[in-house]
C-alpha cells in the first residue's frame, strides 16, 4: 500500500483559495498510506529509554523559529528520553478510566446497536448542507444506495438525547464552540455545521477562511462553530492546512503555544488527533535545540509525548470555565478479511454496518487507546472523551469509498480496480460523524 501511494508524492496543483477548496481539500493520501500493523505487536514505549522531565515551551513570546513545512532536520539521533510528563509512570489522579465518558449521564451510550430508521435519519439533506465537503457527499459523487444515511445509534440500556437543531444553538449561545485536530475532526466539524445551518438565518450567518483557522458565525446567537487545523496537536510542519503532505514528519513534542493562543479563547473545545502519527518514524525537534538536531521516535511514542504536552497545557493554562472534549481514534476499514474472512478488499461495495457485537478491526490501535486513557485518566473531569470508536467500528458502510472527489488523476490501473483507490478513513455525510455530534450534544 505504501509503494502504491508513494508514486504519487507530487505537490498539489495549485488551488484556487477559495474557502470550499480550503475545507475540501484532501489529506486523504496521508491518510490512508498508513500502514496496518498488529497491535500487539507494538507495545509502546518497549525501546524507549529512561524518561527525563522537561520543561515545556510554554512562552508565547519565545524567540525559537516556528516549524514550517520548509523546515528540515539538520540530522537525527535517537530518542533521549525527554518528556513533559513529570514525575514517573502511575499515580493517576482523578479516578479510574471509564468514568468521565459520560459524563453525568450513568448509562454508557457508547455500547449499542445501529438500528435502521429511516424517519429520523438523515438529520439533513446532503444538497442542502451547503457547507458539504466533496470529499464527503457521497450520493452526489456517485453513491447510489443511501441506506448509510438511515442508521440511529441506539445504546443498549437507554436512549440518546433526541438531536435538537434549536437546543444545541441554545447551548452555543454567546459562545465559541471549536473543533481542533485532523481531517476526521474536520469532518465531525462540518457535519455540526450541516446540522445546525438550517435553523441560522441565512443573511446572518457567515464564514471566515481564515486559515488554518476557519470560523462560522451565526450572528442570530452570537455564536461560533470553528475548526482549527491541527493534526498532530503540538506544533509541527504539518501545520499548513493545504500543503501538509511532506515525506518526514517533524514535530515540536514539547510546544503547542503557536495553536493554544489560537484555541485558548474558545468555551467549548474538541480535540482529536490520531492517524497521522501512523505513519512512524516521526522526527522530534525540542524547542532548546539550536542546530536542527532531531531525534526519531516511533509514531504511537511520540502521540504520547504530544499528548503529555497538550494535558499539561489544559492542566496548567486553561481556564477551568471552559469545556473540554477529546474525540477518540476514528476506526478504518482497509481489510474486509476482518469482518468477513477469507476476502481480499475493503470498504469498497459495503453497504450495511457489521452486525457481529464488539467486531475491533486493527485499524484502532488498543495500545494507542489505553495511553488515551492514562493521560485522560490523569486530567480527571477536566476533559470529557466522546468515545466514537466502538460504534464507529460497526460502520463499514459509512466511508466514501469510491464515491467522493479525489484531488489528483486516478489512473486506468486504479480505475480497473476500485478497492485500490477507496477511502475507508473518512465518512459519508449525512452519515456517522452526525452522530458522534448527537453524542456531544447529548453530553454538553
Ligand atoms: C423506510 O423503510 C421501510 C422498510 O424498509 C420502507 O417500507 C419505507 O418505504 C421506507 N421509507 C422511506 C421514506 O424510504
Ligand atoms: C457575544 O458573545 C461574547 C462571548 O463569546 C460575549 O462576550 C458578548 O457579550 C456577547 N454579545 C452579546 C450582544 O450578547
Ligand atoms: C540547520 O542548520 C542551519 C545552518 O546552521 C540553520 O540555519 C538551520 O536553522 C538549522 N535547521 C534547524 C531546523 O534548526
Ligand atoms: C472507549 O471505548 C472502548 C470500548 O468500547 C474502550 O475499550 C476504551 O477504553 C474507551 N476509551 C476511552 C478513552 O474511554
Amino acid at each position: 500500500m505504501i509503494q502504491r501511494w508513494s508514486r504519487k508524492k507530487t505537490p498539489l496543483p495549485l488551488l484556487t483559495l477559495t474557502f470550499l477548496v480550503l475545507i475540501v481539500c484532501s489529506v486523504f493520501y496521508n491518510e490512508s498510506s498508513l500502514r496496518v500493523f498488529n497491535p500487539d505487536q507494538t507495545p509502546p514505549l518497549r525501546h524507549r529509554p529512561k524518561i527525563t522531565y522537561v520543561e515545556p515551551n510554554r512562552d508565547p513570546t519565545s524567540e525559537r523559529g516556528v516549524l514550517d513545512r520548509f523546515s528540515r532536520c539538520n540530522s537525527t539521533k535517537e530518542y533521549s528520553g525527554r518528556s513533559t510528563r513529570s514525575g514517573g509512570s502511575g499515580g493517576e489522579g482523578g479516578g479510574g478510566p471509564g468514568r468521565r465518558d459520560s459524563g453525568s449521564h450513568e448509562c454508557d451510550v457508547t455500547s449499542g446497536k445501529w438500528v435502521l430508521d429511516n424517519v429520523t435519519y438523515p438529520l439533513y439533506e446532503e444538497s442542502e448542507c451547503p457547507y458539504m465537503s466533496d470529499q464527503l457527499a457521497c450520493h452526489k459523487h456517485g453513491r447510489a444506495d443511501i441506506g448509510y444515511q438511515h442508521w440511529r445509534w441506539q445504546p443498549h440500556r437507554c436512549d440518546l438525547l433526541r438531536w435538537s437543531t434549536s437546543e444545541m444553538w441554545e447551548k452555543l449561545r454567546n459562545k465559541r464552540l471549536m473543533f481542533v485536530g485532523d481531517s476526521l475532526n474536520r469532518g465531525q466539524w462540518i457535519s455540526m455545521l450541516c446540522l445546525l445551518q438550517s435553523a441560522a438565518a441565512k443573511d446572518k450567518r457567515s464564514i471566515t477562511p481564515n486559515a488554518p483557522l476557519t470560523i462560522f458565525r451565526a450572528e442570530k446567537y452570537n455564536a461560533t462553530v470553528e475548526f482549527l487545523w491541527a493534526p498532530l496537536l503540538v506544533e509541527s510542519n504539518s501545520d499548513d492546512p493545504v500543503n501538509h503532505r511532506l515525506e518526514e514528519r517533524i514535530i515540536r513534542p514539547d510546544s503547542i503555544r503557536t495553536h493554544a493562543l489560537k484555541w485558548e479563547q474558545a468555551d467549548i473545545l474538541v480535540f482529536n488527533t490520531y492517524l497521522w502519527w501512523r505513519q512512524s518514524p516521526v522526527k522530534l525537534l525540542w524547542s532548546d535545540d539550536e542546530e536542527g538536531e532531531c531525534e526519531e521516535l516511533d509514531g504511537m511514542d511520540a502521540m504520547e509525548l504530544a499528548m503529555e504536552t497538550w494535558a499539561d497545557w489544559v492542566m496548567t493554562r486553561l481556564d477551568p470555565s471552559k469545556r473540554v472534549f477529546f474525540v477518540t481514534m476514528s476506526p478504518t476499514h482497509q481489510l474486509s478479511e476482518e469482518w468477513k474472512p477469507g476476502s481480499k478488499g475493503n470498504c469498497y461495495g459495503e453497504t450495511e454496518p457489521i452486525k457481529s457485537e464488539s467486531h475491533w478491526g486493527s485499524g484502532s490501535d488498543l495500545p494507542t487507546m489505553r495511553m488515551v486513557e492514562r493521560v485522560l485518566g490523569r486530567l480527571g473531569s477536566r476533559v470529557s472523551a466522546i468515545n466514537i470508536t466502538q460504534l464507529s467500528e460497526y460502520r463499514k458502510d459509512g466511508h466514501p469509498s469510491i464515491y467522493r472527489k479525489f484531488w489528483e488523476a486516478l489512473r486506468p490501473e486504479q480505475l480497473a480496480d476500485p478497492s485500490s483507490f477507496s477511502d475507508c478513513i473518512h465518512w459519508c455525510l449525512p452519515g456517522v460523524q452526525d452522530i458522534w455530534n448527537q453524542l456531544l450534544f447529548h453530553f454538553l
